[in-house]
């Protein structure tokens, strides 16, 4: 399978990509956690974490690099992140083809909410959420005894400017997978196992 998962910031696609990665034996490839990895690394542009903690796209050439060589490695992947405006949907549609984009919708109000309330693990990156997913004990991960924390720009002020850059870059990159009659619009809302049987159903449609 070559899997696009697109959608707002918050929507779930880190959850579900790492559910069909698994389910499927698939690459998970995700320009968000990758450049996470290296904000603090020195490019022409200055560094990813400039412009990630500010909620702003990482420069198209740093990011086009990470996905190219991800993709080089990859047999069947779930793309997650990437791309988020038409100038990277043109660069990766020069560097393979997709059988399924999914598109998961959920509320702006929705996407505030989840953002403003995940916690993810220090040590091993795992997903929570303060209401909606807790661990089990308050500020410890469940699967390796690491640490909690906020993303750094998981603040309310930085949420709404990455959904306002959404809506003007990457809104384009979902109508433009819409017009092309690709795109598969999936619920997003309930829980996530609804979510994961929704997509399960398209992937394997
Ligand atoms: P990135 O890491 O890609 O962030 P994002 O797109 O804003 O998406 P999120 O990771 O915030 O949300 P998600 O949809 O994965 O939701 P999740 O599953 O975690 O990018 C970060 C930054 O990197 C960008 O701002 C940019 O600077 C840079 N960047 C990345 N890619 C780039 C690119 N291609 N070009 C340029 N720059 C790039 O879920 C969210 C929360 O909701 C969690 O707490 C979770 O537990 C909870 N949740 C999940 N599902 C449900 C559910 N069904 N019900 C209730 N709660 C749920
Ligand atoms: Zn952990």
């Amino acid at each position: 399978h070559r899997i696009l998962l697109l959608g707002p910031p918050g929507a779930g696609k880190g959850t579900q990509s790492t559910r069909l990665a698994d389910e499927y034996g698939l690459d998970h490839i995700t320009t968000g956690d990758a450049l996470r990895a290296n904000k603090g690394m020195e490019t022409e542009y200055g560094t990813p974490g400039e412009y990630m903690d500010a909620g702003e796209l990482v420069p198209d050439p740093v990011v086009n690099e990470i996905v190219v060589t991800a993709l080089e490695d990859a047999d069947g992947f779930v793309l997650d992140g990437y791309p988020r405006n038409l100038e990277q949907a043109e660069y990766l549609s020069e560097q393979t083809d997709l059988d399924t984009v999914v598109f998961l919708a959920v509320p702006e109000d929705e996407l505030v909410d989840r953002l403003t309330g995940r916690r993810v693990c220090s040590e091993c990156g795992a997903t929570y959420h303060v209401r909606f997913d807790p661990p089990e004990e308050e500020g410890v991960c469940d699967e390796c005894g690491g640490e909690l924390v906020q993303r750094e720009d998981d603040t309310e002020e930085t949420v709404r400017e990455r959904l306002r850059v959404y809506r003007e870059n990457t809104e384009p990159v979902v109508e433009h997978y819409r017009e092309e009659g690709s795109l598969v619009e999936v619920d997003g809302e309930g829980t996530p196992d609804d979510v994961f049987d929704r997509i399960r159903d398209v992937v394997e449609g």
